[in-house]
């Protein structure tokens, strides 16, 4: 083993990748340096209570289905020969940013954009862009549960639909306006939900959003605070609603089910075919040029 590192911001590995504009990568596994484990240990020893205390019973039986070991940073291949047999998913390792569409594509075709390096040990608290930590351990375990998986690669469809409408739009200007605002969409909805969702359960509200099971802190506020204003999932709501990415979510929405996730998706989809996503509430997230044309140009 060598001591390079995969560590966040500090990899000569991805470095290179992203130079040669190399997207989808393999994970040279034998690079994670002893620091590297040590930051997947500390996190998921720390974790663990407060999953079995917050999380919703479909992550925690995925969590077991995929075997990770608490001590080590998994292998992708290792998480997949557990994930592939469930629900056809399979986690796919990248070198950074995904554009929008190319993202929502492969969740169509049941892949998992996978970021492969980690915080550092010293700094496990908040940080702004993923790692293996939150894409593994927050993300994945939901993929082993059906309805969940299919929820993903609706979004998945949602997204071809749009690229697809776009394209009967005579004018690029109204074209990029129009994108804008169903990317807009989809983004606050995946964010609300997939990222920060809350489900009803047997046991009270728990949790299923992959930012929440990935982080420490907010696992636990985002049950308990009083600081924390939580309303049933409203589509209307979700597309219209802005949010900041750099602190604890005051506004978190509550689905019933999967399948209720489901047909909101649907739902979704079907109100961007009757024009309803073409003009949400301005603010964030803001929408990048690369975003935009992922949709225009899809390779
Ligand atoms: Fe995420």
């Amino acid at each position: 083993m060598t001591s390079e590192g995969l560590t966040t911001t500090e990899a000569p590995f991805i470095e290179l990748a992203q130079k040669q504009h190399q997207l989808f990568i393999n994970q040279p596994y034998d690079l994670y340096s002893v620091e590297n484990h040590l930051a997947w240990k500390s996190l998921y020893a720390r974790m663990k209570p407060r999953w079995d205390e917050f999380a919703n019973p479909h992550f925690l039986k995925g969590i077991a289905n995929l075997c990770l070991d608490p001590n080590a940073v998994p292998s992708l291949a290792d998480v997949n020969r557990f994930l592939e047999p469930l629900t056809g998913f399979e986690a796919k390792a990248v070198s950074g940013y995904v554009p929008a569409f190319i993202f929502f594509d492969c969740l169509r075709n049941r892949q998992f954009p996978t970021t492969i390096t980690i915080r550092k040990s010293d700094k496990l608290d908040y940080l702004p862009e993923p790692d293996i930590f939150h894409d593994i351990a927050g993300h994945v375990p939901m993929h082993t549960d059906p309805a969940f998986a299919n929820t993903l690669v609706k979004f998945g469809d949602c997204a071809h639909t749009a690229a697809e409408l776009v394209k009967s739009i005579g004018s690029h200007k109204e074209q990029l306006k129009v994108l804008e605002s169903i990317i807009q969409a989809m983004a606050r909805f995946f964010w609300f939900t997939i990222e920060f969702g809350l489900m009803e359960s047997p046991d009270g509200l728990k949790v299923y959003g992959s930012g929440l099971l990935s982080s420490f802190g907010e696992i636990e506020h985002s049950i308990q605070s009083k600081d924390v204003q939580r309303f049933p999932a409203q589509l209307e709501w979700l597309i219209n609603q802005s949010f900041e990415i750099d602190h604890f979510q005051p506004l978190l929405f509550v689905v019933e089910s999967f399948d209720h996730l489901f047909t909101m998706v649907d739902q979704l989809e079907t109100w961007m075919k009757q024009g309803r996503l073409n003009n949400v509430a301005p603010g964030e997230p803001q929408i990048n040029e690369q975003d935009l044309m992922s949709f225009l140009s899809p390779s």
